[in-house]
């Protein structure tokens, strides 16, 4: 049975038992404690805990999953792949322990024929919590199943619950015996591979608390009302279903596996045994291409792209995986735009929506591979140096700083290091790289803290806030001055109650109309007036959530705590950068029409009058759709329609299609701001804006540029500075006009016109100066040295000569200068804006010990490069052409001594 057909049945069997379908949510889910969904229960956390009410009783999906704690084990065992799906049916507060199981058993039994899955009931197997006497009699009640067959185990195999705080209870598992060839009898508890765990059913009905173990978890009371979730893994079934050892051999994996062999000419599961334990290492390599090709259409699929950190990391690590067990498979080009393919032919058959986003998603994963190789191809070398030095000085470990440096320079991850150095026979000291990436990180995160909240630690903020009742009131969305009292004040970190003229201070208000940096905005400046003092504010942060910290410097006068001050925000400045804002929104939706839905915000920086704006997109936005995007936007600035904001309930924002930047964390409450009617642009957003998109006057693109793969960055000046730009500009063209004597439109030929003429110009000369230094050939035998018997003619042509001619000029000279008397010719030119070194020698030279090879490779050190070649004649290069005196002193100097050492 396709696997396609195992999730159409299953929605359909529930279905027909009064749930609602609920599709898969997708694998990103706003959980600050997932990096992705891990469980088919996830989208229904706040039903379960009662925080919302359900819309239904009863609900069913089939939902994507990744696990990626077990990373390390895909290929080894049958059981764990990272992308998965969880076939589910919930109750919340319907039917509990009884109905759960009922319906399991007889989804499972009732035959193919009349729509089930038709498991013969005496190969199943199922486990209870072990004082759970209620499911066990009813198992044995309500399906017939012999009491022995009935198992009980402890806490950390049946009590289910996230791995963090949250709903939890007893569960029960069901296994199918997969029969002798698998393993000894004896049922689940003896051996989990030959009783495969299909299903779990969870009687959720508790709420837990934090706790690092699976069975060591306080548990903080009973929730609202009993549920049920259960679980069943897909793949897994659909391996028993299709008569398959494991789930990399089904129909949605299996495909990509095949076509992973042939590309490399092997024979999967030739060499193995018969499970999966024991198999290959290449086979192991051709799962973990299979699962991992997998996993990234899917996790692509649903928004990631590849990055340093957090889900990103992840995706990365598996794509290159993925081409790394390629190449160990033998596989040298390019594998995704192969392999790819064939998986998205086979999820689309459940996932329509991936053919929708193909060229996205094809171009993120095929851009990933080349960024890859190309880091690949750097680093392999260097690690092979690596690893050769410590091979020769007889060690057996590579250095932690060798590793760090792989990482740091070449962006080499740590397991790709780690493998390629054991597959050299060499451990690397993980300890050391991990202790240089923690002070690395250290170094980074201090030197944040540093910029963004002075040397304190929070705490100090903490009291301050206390006492405000935790946060500023922010006024600055309607108000630019405001009276308002002082509520702490620190110097150097520290809190103070006065302070003087002169002092940097931090200063927090009761409330204020300046905007603290946040959400891409700069923060305002301006100044804060009290009794006698004057304090000029540059920067507002928020060193804690809620708390606005004024910086800036006592200008004049004395201040102190609880003293009724006046702030005004420097208004041409925070309009300036309102303006920058609204720009922002503009461009993001224009982005988003031109592009496509996909290009979404990755990160902004509004500043006065001029904005950066990056984006997820992976391949260059050309000339013309960045000059469309440009006239579009101003466009946009001349329908000057008003810019507004509402704050609403986050639920109905979403709903009216506001757009939320991935990975924010918002409130209950959220602020949307919408340019007109909101129909075409409507963002959450907490910064400033201009009253109507007309204010902004005019929008100037500047660049548009990669900033590492899969983001670009989009830069822009806004009003009175875009304006100014253009002006520049435009002086510019009319001077270069009057200089190259043609109209505006003419510039760019006529340029190009001057440029081919000077090149060519530049050539003759060139092919002159050449010519001239070889036909001079004859006066440069008189300068030929003597030193320690050996005549040495060392020149600096000064001129324009490639090494070709260069070479052909010191041979002619060394015959010139005869094969009696040992003989070195040296000569320098600058080839390209790089200096050229030759040395020729005779064969009365290098018995005598001077060696072409040798003397290059002393010139070459000198002008900044490297070289070697025979001992006749030997060519090198450089790159600092004000050397080439100082090489070729060298070079007469190495051959005093190789001649005087003798
Ligand atoms: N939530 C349960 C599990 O993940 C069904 O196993």
């Amino acid at each position: 049975m396709e696997t396609a057909e195992i999730r159409r049945r299953w929605l359909r069997f529930f279905e027909s038992k009064g749930h609602t379908v609920v599709p898969s949510a997708p694998l990103l889910y706003d959980d600050p404690n997932l990096l992705f969904v891990n469980a088919g229960m996830v989208p229904f956390k706040p039903y379960f805990l009662g925080q919302e009410t359900p819309p239904w009783n009863r609900a069913t999906s089939v939902q994507k999953c990744v696990r990626t704690a077990d990373i390390d084990e895909v290929g080894k065992t049958s059981r764990h792949g990272t992308f998965f799906q969880m076939n589910g049916n919930f109750s919340f507060g319907d039917y509990f322990k009884a109905g759960a199981i009922e319906y399991a058993w007889e989804l499972l039994t009732t035959s193919q024929q009349a729509g089930g899955y038709g498991l013969d009931p005496d190969k199943l197997w199922v486990t209870v919590f072990e004082n759970d006497d209620e499911a066990a009699e009813m198992w044995v009640e309500l399906t017939g199943i012999s009491r022995e067959r009935v198992v009980r185990r402890g806490m950390a195999d049946n009590y289910w619950s996230m791995g963090v705080p949250g709903p939890c209870g007893p569960c029960s598992e069901i296994y199918v015996d997969r029969g002798p060839e698998y393993g000894p009898d004896g049922g689940p508890t003896v051996d989990e591979d030959r009783f495969m765990e299909i299903w779990n059913l969870v009687f959720m009905q508790s709420e837990r608390g934090p706790g690092q173990s699976k069975d060591d978890f306080p548990i903080l009371g009973d929730l609202p009302r009993q549920n049920i979730d259960t679980g069943l893994g897909l793949e897994r079934l659909a391996s028993i279903l299709q008569g398959v050892d494991n789930m990399y051999e089904i129909d949605e994996v299996y495909p990509v596996l095949e076509k992973a062999a042939e590309m490399a000419g092997k024979s999967y599961g030739v060499t193995g045994g018969q499970t999966a334990e024991s198999s290959h290492p290449d086979d192991v390599r051709l799962r973990v291409v299979a699962d991992h090709v997998r996993s990234g259409l899917m996790l692509i699929g649903d928004g990631v792209t590849p990055g340093n950190e957090g889900r990103g990391y992840v995706l990365r690590r598996m794509l290159r995986r993925a081409v790394r067990s390629m190449r160990l498979l033998g596989v040298e080009g390019p594998s995704l735009p192969e392999l790819l393919p064939v998986s998205l032919d086979r999820m689309s058959r459940s996932y329509p929506e991936l053919k929708r986003d193909w060229d996205r998603i094809s171009d993120i994963a095929y851009s990933e591979e080349e960024a890859f190789r190309r880091t690949l191809a750097a680093g392999t070398t260097i690690l092979d140096v690596a690893v050769n030095r410590t091979k020769s000085s007889g060690g057996k470990t590579l250095a932690g700083a060798e590793a760090f440096a792989l990482h740091d320079t070449y962006g080499f991850p740590i397991d790709l290091t780690l493998e390629m150095a054991a597959e050299q026979g060499l451990q690397v000291d993980e300890q050391g790289f991990r202790t240089l990436m923690a002070e690395q990180r250290n170094r980074a995160k201090a030197d944040a803290r540093a910029k963004k909240s002075g040397h304190t630690d929070t705490h100090v903020y903490r009291e301050i806030a206390d006492t405000i009742g935790g946060a500023v009131d922010f006024l600055g969305y309607s108000q630019v001055e405001s009276d308002a009292r002082v509520a702490g004040l620190l110097i150097n970190g520290e809190s103070r109650s006065r302070a003087r003229e002169g002092d940097e201070i931090e200063l927090v208000l009761d409330r204020t109309p300046f905007y603290a940096e946040s959400g891409g905005q700069l923060a305002d400046h301006g100044v804060i007036e009290l009794g006698g003092a004057l304090v000029r504010i540059e920067d507002v942060q928020k060193p804690i959530s809620n708390l606005s910290v004024h910086r800036g410097i006592v200008l004049s006068g004395e201040l102190g705590v609880g003293e009724q001050a006046n702030a005004r925000v420097d208004v041409d400045r925070r309009r300036s950068v309102s303006r920058a804002h609204t720009a922002t929104h503009i461009l993001h939706q224009s982005l988003r029409d031109a592009l496509s839905s996909t290009a979404t915000q990755a990160g902004s920086e509004n500043a006065p009058g001029r904005l950066r704006f990056d984006f997820s997109w992976s391949s260059p936005v050309s000339a013309e759709t960045f000059s469309e995007i440009e006239a579009h936007i101003n466009d946009v600035v001349l329908s000057d329609q008003p810019v507004s904001a509402d704050v609403m309930d986050k639920a109905t924002a979403l709903e009216s299609g506001a757009l939320a930047m991935f990975g924010e964390k918002y409130g209950d409450q959220v602020r949307v701001v919408s340019i007109g009617d909101g129909s075409w642009s409507k963002e959450f957003c907490g910064g400033t804006h201009a009253l109507s998109v007309g204010q902004l006057g005019v929008v100037k693109l500047l660049s548009e540029s990669s900033i590492g793969s899969g983001v670009r960055r989009v830069e822009a000046l806004v009003g009175a500075d875009a304006y100014r730009h253009l002006a520049r500009e435009s002086a510019v063209v009319s001077q270069l006009t009057q200089v190259v004597k043609g109209r505006p439109e003419e510039l760019p030929e006529r340029i190009a016109g001057i440029l081919a003429r000077l090149k060519d110009a530049e050539r003759e000369i060139n092919a002159m100066r050449s010519a001239q230094v070889l036909a001079g050939a004859g006066e440069l035998l008189g300068r030929a040295a003597q030193i320690e018997g050996v005549q040495v003619l060392a020149h600096d042509t000064a001129a324009e000569v490639g090494g070709d001619d260069l070479r052909r000029l010191a041979l002619d000279l060394r015959a010139r200068l005869g094969e009696e008397r040992p003989c070195v010719v040296a000569l320098t030119s600058v080839a390209k804006g790089r200096p050229v070194i030759i040395v020729a020698t005779n064969a009365a030279a290098r018995e005598q010990g001077v060696k072409a090879g040798a003397l290059v490779k002393v010139a070459a050190a000198t002008l900044g490069g490297g070289g070697g070649g025979k001992d006749d004649v030997a060519q090198g290069g450089g790159t600092d052409v004000t050397k080439t005196t100082e090489a070729l002193a060298a070079v007469t100097q190495s051959v005093r001594q190789a001649v005087a050492g003798r």
